[in-house]
């Protein structure tokens, strides 16, 4: 979507995957708080998102007025909005596309305009579009496209997050997110809910191959709010689910408990160099480049910034890997136990759309992200040994 906004992945966080909907506005003020505090937002995280719930069981029945519940929100949303706004943070909201949101309080269907007004009077900078009780999908289509129009007309600037969900992705194969969404959304899901379990983030890291063309300024491919420090997985499962949200691309939208953070999981959230990966300015997206055989591992890999490129002319939504001089790459161990795994450098350019370069033997220089340390020089191949298991 081009509202100027999106030129690099959104970052954030949101309440969903730690609250769902037990959440109130003290609980809100004090994640800003923590926001800043922890050095998330000088991280990059700015939006402060509301997900579902906070929501009044009805509209007014005078004004048709979405209204918010006022036993979690005594104050009022547009007073959290400025509490979060005098933080520094950027102010996100939630509805949905059907009769009802996910977790059943008034979703906005034939209320586009007049909800996109409501934000925008209560200073949003950020609406995530969901889409539950809305099963036909030409009126989903319909009510997708409206509120971008609805958004876009609104004297202020709000980023447009779209969950369209596999209704859309199923029954009509020419409707994928990633075909229709650029044109309207800044951001759109492209896979099902994320849960805080190994097997579901490999589900959504499946249904990210191959889709990065969709992705550049303006509008990148969302793979869902990062479950990165919510517990139930190891901190090495959150590198990788952090690396890789990083190297494909992704909007970086924490999901965990700001407050109470330990060290550790707040390392992998503000590691500045794999961020920087995430936000780098030369705006690709990271695709699989290389997968064993037997499924065991495979190497994602994005071109990034390079001071001496000539190609570098930002290629918004371009195709493929041209022979750019930097990459970041993640070597993903799939296997539950330890492994190596060789990275040839060859490997980092597509052979079907650029010509085979030049050069036949290719010499790098290796930095790992994670130590924080230059590794050397390599000719051809670069080896990783003693990988951890997931
Ligand atoms: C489904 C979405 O995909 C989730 O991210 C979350 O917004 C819930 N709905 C809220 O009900």
């Amino acid at each position: 979507l081009n509202n100027g906004l999106a030129l690099t992945p959104p970052m954030g966080w949101s309440t969903w995957n730690v609250f769902h909907c037990d959440y109130n506005e003290t609980d809100l003020m004090g994640m800003a708080d923590a926001m800043v505090a922890s050095g998330m937002l000088s991280a990059g995280y700015k939006y402060l998102n509301i997900d579902d719930c906070w929501e009044a069981a009805s509209r007014d029945p005078v004004s048709g007025m979405l209204k918010y519940n006022e036993t979690r929100f005594p104050h009022g949303i547009s007073a959290l909005a400025d509490y979060i706004h005098s933080k520094g943070l950027l102010f996100g909201i939630y509805t949905s596309s059907g009769e009802w949101t996910c977790q059943r309080y008034p979703g906005s269907w034939q209320h586009e305009y007049l909800d996109a007004a409501l934000f925008a009077s209560w200073k949003v900078d950020f609406v995530k579009l969901d889409c539950c009780y809305q099963d036909n999908v030409k009126d989903r289509a319909t009510a997708f496209i409206r509120w971008s129009q609805a958004l876009t007309s609104q004297n202020r600037s709000i980023l447009y997050s779209c969950d369209s969900d596999e209704l859309i992705l199923n029954e009509n194969n020419q409707e994928f997110p990633s075909q229709w969404a650029p044109n309207y959304c800044n951001m759109a899901r492209i896979w099902w809910d994320i849960s805080d379990k190994w097997e579901t983030i490999m589900n959504i890291i499946d249904h990210s191959a191959n889709i990065y063309y969709a992705s550049g300024p303006g509008y990148w491919n969302d793979l869902d709010i990062l479950t990165v420090g919510l517990g139930r997985q190891t901190l090495v499962e959150y590198m990788t689910q952090f690396s890789l949200w990083s190297v494909i691309s992704s909007p970086l939208i924490a999901g965990n408990d700001i407050r109470k953070m330990s060290k550790e999981v707040g390392e992998i959230l503000m590691n500045k160099e794999v961020i920087a990966i995430n936000q780098d300015k030369l705006g690709r997206s990271g695709n699989m480049i290389h997968r064993a055989v037997d499924g065991s591992y495979e190497i994602w890999a994005k071109p990034i910034y390079h001071e001496n490129t000539s190609q570098i002319q930002t290629a918004i939504h371009s195709l493929g890997f041209t022979p750019l001089p930097r990459h970041a790459v993640v070597l993903f161990n799939r296997r539950d136990s330890i492994t190596n795994i060789t990275l040839e450098f060859d490997d980092l350019f597509d052979h079907r759309l650029s010509p085979h370069p030049p050069t036949p033997t290719w010499t790098a220089s290796v930095r790992d992200l994670w130590l924080h340390e230059d590794l050397g020089q390599f000719t051809e191949t670069w080896t990783a040994t003693n990988i951890p298991g997931h």
